[in-house]
């Protein structure tokens, strides 16, 4: 395999590689992250105060040092000596504990925010329409909840706080050697650009080289996941060594980057060591010589200078590493915003009322729909279905059948025309409260990781594990759940990994049934199971359609014999309607779909 056809396949799994992972940072959405601080404004302030206090505290420090050097120290005087070190101690545990705090209340406030960030965009996220989630790789949705949310979390834990004291830090050093001693600041001064230069360049190349390791490991996880993912693909298809293959050349590739970065870094760190050497080298030059021939500056000052130029310097690194990191945080927030910001397509009208009761009657009136602009997948669909009826639609497979069950699910708005029910219009209508009087079993069943009860449970929280078992026995199938080791109890894993087919399907089944539904929607699973289980789900099929208005897309005959209509659809058009006799007689596209049935059948 070439290297692009490498790159391709290990791509596919990258979420939102068209994104970039850092971006500049921009003050609106600093401001805005920060405004997630409000809430919490009593702890914000108050670390903001240990912020201010720790910026001044160590260089306060360091001017405490030189003045007992030049006070007490020189002047011989041991009680004032002892006396000074008593305070400096106190200062410098009251600045411990300071510290304490600071770290201790930014980690609150960042678990306060996170947990707010991702309450907020849960409840945008479930107030979007599907076609909102159709058009979104679950994947980044997932980015958006996890990573960019924990990359944001650096960014107020960490990297605000601690650049605001790192600035600070370096501020009061900069003031307090300003006033020390003028003289020696201007040899600062002169030794800064050289340092600027130096972490400027190797920032930048640290930088880039980092990003690409970050790749390359990204890389390397989802080939793993893929992998593993696809592992019966990939033992199936005999393709165990083409991904062997692919594995190791990433894996060499990142050890690469790897050893490119860490020789960067063992470069730069040594370059910035010198440049501090240097400067001291210098002071002590400058500072000795000023000492030596009495021109005022004193070993105090010396002293004092050498302290408060380390704490000047050291915040440089740190800032760096902090900046850079804030750029990560910022992509992430940039994105979590816009997702944010992102306003449904479509809710319900202002207008809309509750769904009265409903007796069970829909219909469609010159229905047209399509997902994307220009390119309509149904054209004027009209039918009725008096209470009770079983519709059941048959089509080839991209006919429009699911499209038209989604409609009516209000979980897309037609077009133009109308869907009724009871003669109500579903636009005039609350979708919440129009899908409780609705059951579903959907074409791929999805049960949330739990066991059986618990799902069965989600359409009715208050259901007894004896309710529960009712709804299985109503359905005739109580005997195939107890069989299970735990019975209602089995855990199911999400989307219903652990349980057979059959079994998926009962359980979602009862959970149709649970919710006791006027309108049930049922996209039939074409998935096979065994004669056995398939004679046991039409019985409970037949028992969950029982006096309720039913729309199946049928793919079994059986279901299609008991329909009081059957609607053929071709094309987002209905090209038939009629009984199942009543269409095979016509001998025209039902009779072609139920020759293709029978055939797939025998
Ligand atoms: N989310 C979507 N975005 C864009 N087009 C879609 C979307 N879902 C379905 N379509 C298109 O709409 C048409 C009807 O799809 P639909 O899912 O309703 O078919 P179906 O009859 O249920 O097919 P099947 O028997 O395979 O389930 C198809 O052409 C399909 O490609
Ligand atoms: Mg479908």
């Amino acid at each position: 395999m070439n290297k692009d056809r490498l790159e391709i396949a290990v791509r596919r799994l990258r979420p939102d590689e068209e994104e970039p992972d850092r971006l500049p940072l921009r003050w609106s959405t600093i401001a805005r992250l920060l405004a997630f601080t409000s809430p919490h404004r009593l702890q914000r302030n108050a670390l903001l105060g240990l912020c201010v206090f720790r910026a001044m505290a160590l260089p306060g420090l360091a001017w405490l040092v030189g003045h007992i050097i030049r006070g007490p120290v020189a002047a011989g005087d041991g009680a004032a000596a002892l006396r000074d070190l008593a305070l400096f101690t106190a200062c410098f545990l009251i600045a411990d504990f300071a510290l304490y705090w600071r770290i201790r209340l930014a980690h609150q406030i960042g678990e306060n925010v996170l947990r707010d960030l991702r309450d907020r965009l849960m409840a945008h996220l479930l107030t979007q329409p599907l076609s909102f989630f159709h058009a979104r790789r679950h994947g980044s949705l997932i980015s958006r909840m996890i990573s960019d949310i924990e990359a944001m979390r650096n960014g107020i834990q960490n990297n605000f706080f601690i650049t605001f004291v790192s600035v600070g830090q370096m501020g009061c050093a900069a003031a307090l050697m300003l006033l020390a001693n003028p003289q020696l600041f201007l040899v600062l001064l002169a030794i800064l650009p050289c340092l600027l230069l130096v972490h400027a360049f190797f920032r930048n190349k640290i930088l880039h080289a980092s990003r690409v390791q970050q790749e390359t490991f990204s890389r390397v996880t989802s080939a793993l996941a893929e992998t593993v993912q696809g592992i019966r693909v990939t033992q199936g298809f005999a393709r165990e060594d083409t991904n062997a293959g692919i594995f190791t050349r990433l894996v060499q590739s990142l050890a690469n980057n790897v050893v490119k970065t860490a020789s960067l870094t063992s470069l730069y760190l040594p370059l910035l060591e010198l440049n501090a050497q240097g400067f001291m080298a210098a002071l002590i030059g400058v500072g000795g010589w000023a000492a030596l021939s009495g021109t005022g500056t004193g070993l105090g000052d010396l002293v004092t200078f050498f302290f408060l130029a380390d704490l000047f310097f050291s915040p440089i690194t740190i800032i760096g590493t902090q900046l850079s990191e804030a750029t990560l945080a910022m992509a992430g927030a940039e994105r979590y915003f816009r997702l944010l910001d992102t306003a449904p397509s479509w809710a319900d009208r202002p207008t809309a009322v509750p769904c009265p009761p409903l007796k069970g009657e829909v219909e469609f009136r010159d229905v047209r729909f399509a997902y994307v602009a220009g390119r309509p997948v149904l054209h004027g669909i009209s039918f009725v279905a008096r209470p009770g009826q079983v519709i059941a639609l048959v089509g080839h497979t991209g006919s429009g059948k699911s499209t038209l069950v989604g409609l009516l699910a209000k979980f897309h708005l037609p077009l133009t025309g109308q869907v009724l029910v009871d003669g109500h219009d579903l636009a005039d209508l609350r979708q919440e409260t129009l899908r409780r009087q609705m059951g579903f079993v959907f074409q791929q069943n999805f049960l949330f990781a739990g066991t059986i009860a618990e799902n069965v449970k989600s359409a009715r929280p208050e259901a007894t594990d004896e309710e529960i078992r009712q709804t299985f026995r109503d359905l005739g199938c109580l005997d195939l759940i107890e069989d299970l080791p735990a019975g209602i109890h089995t855990p199911c894993s999400e989307k219903g990994r652990g349980l057979s087919m059959g079994q998926q399907q009962l359980v979602a089944f009862a959970r149709a049934l649970m919710a006791d539904p006027r309108i049930l929607v049922l996209d039939e699973a074409t998935s096979a199971v065994d004669t056995l289980t398939e004679a046991r789900l039409q019985v409970a099929l037949a028992r969950l359609m029982k006096g309720r208005t039913c729309f199946v897309v049928a793919h079994r005959l059986s279901t299609i014999r008991r329909a009081d209509c059957v609607i053929v659809l071709a094309d987002g058009r209905v090209v038939e309607r009629g009984t199942h006799a009543e269409l095979l007689a016509l001998q025209g596209a039902y009779a072609g779909l139920h020759r293709d049935f029978l055939s797939a059948t025998t």
